[in-house]
């Protein structure tokens, strides 16, 4: 970069601070620096009656550098600017633009007035760090909103618009672009009137402790097994009590113990992961996408709903195909009662919600889906049709156009195959519901091109989606790990353990629920069809478990049918296991020869999850994953996997490869050939690495 990173110059009676710092001005120890010079430029220049601070390119300061938190503090910190900011004799004005977020929303805070585009967002986002803001973040604001708002913006997580931060206190007047001539107005009127500084630390905060209790009480299934959110809930607690300099020191010092935990370095390392996720390593980052103005999805179920949503919630024109005119209908209606729910609960606005169902096209012949410049197929899950539709679509829509398949399980090289132009085959395999879960597994063919990806990874971020590259395999990454998952609850079940105790220890590792919970949520149909296409069963696992196969050869399909491995009431709350569950299991254990064993919690955890982590170095081994950071985001977003342990790779890490390795050797002595190591993994011991090393 070019050209100091700090810059003053006078405009008017108006000294103004620009900070260009690319891509998203993070308030790096050069920016500090920078500002503290500056402002002591500011402060000699007698001219200048009022200081704005404002930022060049995309956005107000972003926050702190994340990059530094994992070393020593530099000085000047953070706090010690702002300090300077906010004591200044003159007046000092933010100029808000852009995502002004953490450490950037703490200097507007410090400043004396703040003015902001319409466009702009402001927010704390620390807690989804591992946290907490640490320059006053927690002092300030509900000095400024009160405690309530405070805590919504520092635990909510919730960005603001500069219209809402308005209306709460947070800016003084959203102003017209060019934002920094109206920031230097804005200022030179404060000038005129005879206004002066206004440091947010005099202000008072009047009440709230019933605030506070409300908001730890609020919050604990939330972040059920995280620390940060509750020490900001005690930081802002201290601005009622303590005086500001000493909460301020308070809140330096929570700061820094969060940012000492595994929490905060799995929630870090989970942000650059995901970005990093987005990037494809042997494709050059200059390869040209293919502009994508209108989709079509084929097949109008659970998948092909919700896939018409996303592409309408970006702004992309979609035709959805069925079989008939009433498919067709009955796939818009249940749209349009998806969207109306989502007015009712305030999710969206009703001209919104409209102006999206209008975007969707119903269609049931292939010559409206003409210009679609990409198809995802949703139909049934089976190759034969899935292969005609893929055909088809040869004569249908222009030869570059993108084609991809939402399939779980079938095999896309194969898919691809049935086109004269496999090369624009891939597979975006969305998670249900589709139009809410932000995974999004890009499953890249033998012969996929460069375009299509290229195309592909983008598109999804505009989607709103965080992507991952798979290779294809049975399952992909997400699936293939959970099957291995599956397999080790069906056997500490055929082992002795009950369904309740191995849901109750995989919830207390931290997943939202256990894996027989799931399956029931799910449907446990699903797999028993799948098994059944696949021919998977004991021929390849001489353990291989049928407790699920039989209910469901009973009808037993889990939550949808008021039974499954549990017993349901109000078809959703669980009042019991199904009793044929523990029975089941027990003549099957028999029938392999298992004598029935008391088995610890800690097994229970230690089997499934290092059978995901064996799988996941598999998965590397075999070049299905690029990296392993890539499988803890398809863990983290698409599975549940506890952010604050930072997806099953990390936690491989935070456990140790060597001691993970020890595990795998006794649970293979005890349970057989499917716990032999991955290569990968012993590499990675021998080598004296860790998993995190093979992500650059
Ligand atoms: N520190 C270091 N790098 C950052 C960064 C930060 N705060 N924010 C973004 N970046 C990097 C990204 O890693 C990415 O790098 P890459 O191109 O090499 O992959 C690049 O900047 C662009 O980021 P995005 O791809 O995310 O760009 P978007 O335009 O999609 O989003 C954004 C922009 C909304 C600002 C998003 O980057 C973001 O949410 N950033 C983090 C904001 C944040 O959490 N701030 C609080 C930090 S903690 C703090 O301030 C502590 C304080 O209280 C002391
Ligand atoms: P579904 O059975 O709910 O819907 C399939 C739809 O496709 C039906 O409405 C059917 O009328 C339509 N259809 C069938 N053949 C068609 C054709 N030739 N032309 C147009 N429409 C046709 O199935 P679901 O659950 O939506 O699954 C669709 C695909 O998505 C499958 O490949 C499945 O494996 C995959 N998938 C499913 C997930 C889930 O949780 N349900 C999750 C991720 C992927």
């Amino acid at each position: 970069m070019s050209g100091p990173v700090v810059t003053y110059r006078r405009d008017g009676n108006v000294g103004v601070i620009t900070a260009n710092n690319p891509p998203v001005n993070a308030l790096g120890h050069a920016v500090r620096e920078g500002l503290l010079t500056a402002l002591a430029q500011a402060e000699a220049d007698p001219a200048a009656e009022a200081i704005v601070i404002a930022c060049a390119g995309r956005t107000f300061f972003a926050g702190a550098d994340i990059t530094e938190f994992g070393k020593p503090p530099k000085h000047p910190i953070l706090g010690e600017v702002l300090a300077r900011l906010e004591n200044n004799a003159k007046p000092v004005i933010a100029a808000l633009h852009g995502t002004a977020l953490g450490g950037g929303f703490e200097v507007a805070l410090a400043c004396h007035y703040r003015v902001a585009v319409d466009s702009a967002q402001v927010g704390l986002p620390e807690v989804s760090l591992g946290i907490i803001p640490g320059a006053g973040g927690t002092q300030r604001l509900p000095r400024l909103v009160g405690v309530a708002a405070a805590l919504d913006v520092i635990i909510g997580g919730n960005r603001l618009t500069a219209g809402q931060a308005m209306e709460m206190g947070a800016v003084d007047a959203v102003v017209s672009e060019p934002l920094v001539d109206a920031a230097v107005a804005f200022a030179a009127d404060l000038v005129r009137g005879g206004k002066g500084p206004r440091p947010t630390r005099d202000a008072a905060v009047t009440s709230g402790a019933d605030d506070i209790a409300a908001a730890r009480q609020q919050h604990a299934r939330r972040y059920r097994g995280f620390n940060a959110p509750f020490r900001a809930i005690d930081a802002v607690e201290e601005a009622l009590s303590l005086p500001f300099d000493d909460g301020l020191k308070h809140e330096r010092a929570l700061f820094e113990a969060c940012n000492a935990t595994v929490e905060a370095r799995a929630l870090q390392y989970a942000f650059f992961a995901q970005r990093q996720a987005a990037k494809v390593k042997d494709i050059p980052k200059e390869t040209p996408a293919r502009p994508i103005e209108h989709a079509a999805v084929i097949g109008g179920g659970t998948m092909g709903r919700g896939i018409a949503m996303v592409f309408a919630d970006a702004g992309i024109p979609v035709s959805l195909l069925e079989v008939s005119p009433d498919a067709r209908d009955a796939a818009l209606a249940a749209i349009g009662k998806t969207y109306d729910g989502m007015v009712a609960r305030n999710r969206v606005a009703r001209d919104v919600a409209d102006a999206r169902l209008a975007a969707i096209a119903g269609a049931t012949d292939y010559a409206d889906l003409a210009g679609a410049d990409l198809v995802v197929e949703a139909v049934f899950e089976e190759m034969a049709v899935k292969k005609k539709v893929i055909a088809t679509l040869d004569s249908v829509v222009a030869a570059d156009a993108i084609v991809a398949t939402n399939t779980s399980y079938l095999d896309v090289n194969e898919i691809a195959a049935a086109s004269k132009h496999p090369e624009r085959v891939l597979g975006m395999h969305f998670f249900s519901p589709a139009n809410v879960m932000k995974l999004l597994e890009v499953v890249r063919a033998d012969r996929t091109s460069n375009t299509a990806l290229a195309t592909v990874m983008p598109l999804a971020k505009r989607l709103g989606k965080i992507p991952v590259v798979s290779g294809v395999c049975h399952g992909f990454i997400g699936n293939r790990m959970l099957q291995v998952y599956q397999r080790e609850a069906n056997r500490l079940l055929q082992e002795g353990a009950s369904i309740t105790q191995i849901d109750k220890a995989i919830y207390d590792f931290g997943l939202p629920m256990g894996p027989f919970a799931v399956r029931d949520l799910a449907g446990i149909d699903v797999g028993w069809r799948m098994r059944k296409a696949f021919g998977i069963g004991r021929s390849q696992d001489a353990r291989y478990s049928r407790v699920a196969d039989m209910l469901c050869e009973q009808g037993q399909f889990g939550q949808k049918s008021g039974i499954g491995f549990y017993l349901y009431k109000d078809g959703r709350t669980a009042t019991g296991e199904n009793p044929l569950v523990a029975d089941l299991a027990a003549a099957e254990a028999d029938e392999v020869g298992i004598a029935p064993r008391d088995i610890a919690d800690t097994e229970i955890v230690d089997r499934c999850v290092y059978a995901m982590i064996n799988e996941g170095a598999h998965l590397l081994d075999e070049g299905i994953a690029q990296r392993p950071s890539d499988i803890d985001i398809v863990w983290l977003n698409g599975y549940g996997f506890p952010a604050y342990r930072g997806g099953p790779m990390f936690y491989a890490d935070t456990v140790g490869v060597p001691a993970v390795l020890d595990a795998l050797a006794r649970f293979q002595k005890a349970h057989g050939a499917v716990w032999a190591a991955a290569p990968l993994l012993e590499r990675v011991a021998r080598e004296g690495m860790t998993l995190a090393d093979l992500n650059t």
